[in-house]
């Protein structure tokens, strides 16, 4: 377990397509618990995804500090979108940047777990927001393209 470096905007690797995984080893398992650490060690990020530690992998992971505890989502599709909702987001990535972002009010997602099992998911208010803003993450989309009026500067 260690505490990686967060790429910041503007490297290019946030701009990348992650690849899927497919190999559940030691090395999957390594990244996966160092992003869980590099979450925590941020203190006020509730989700990191593997590109903004500079692995191009299909992988983020979640954590609301609510009773379900870190979740781990590897090779995400979104596979239905319901709804809008608003809300203000920022990025790891983007440190003391914020803006309003419109995004579905429910999501279902499909994904494996760290041992590669498949799960499925429904979401809505902040866990849909994240979820959707990882998952862009993986596409090479950050929240600032997103943004609705101004990015405000904390
Ligand atoms: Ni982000």
């Amino acid at each position: 377990m260690a505490i990686r470096k967060i790429v910041l905007d503007p490297d290019p690797v946030l701009r990348k397509q992650a690849r899927e995984v497919t190999d559940f080893g030691p090395r999957t398992q390594t990244l996966i618990d160092d992003l869980i650490d590099t979450l925590h060690h941020s203190g006020n990020g509730i989700g990191l995804a593997s590109p903004q530690v500079g692995v191009l992998r299909r992988i983020f992971v979640i954590d609301m500090q609510d009773e379900a505890g870190v979740r781990v989502f590897v090779n995400p599709r979104i596979i239905s979108r319901k709804g809008q909702q608003s809300s203000t987001e920022g990025c790891l990535s983007i440190p003391g940047y914020w803006g309003e972002v419109e995004r579905p009010a429910t999501v279902k997602v499909q994904a494996q777990d760290r041992q590669g099992h498949p799960f499925e998911l429904e979401a809505e208010e902040l866990l849909a927001v994240c979820i959707c803003h990882e998952n862009d993450h993986l596409d090479g989309v950050l929240f600032t393209d997103k943004v609705i009026g101004e990015l405000v500067k904390a």
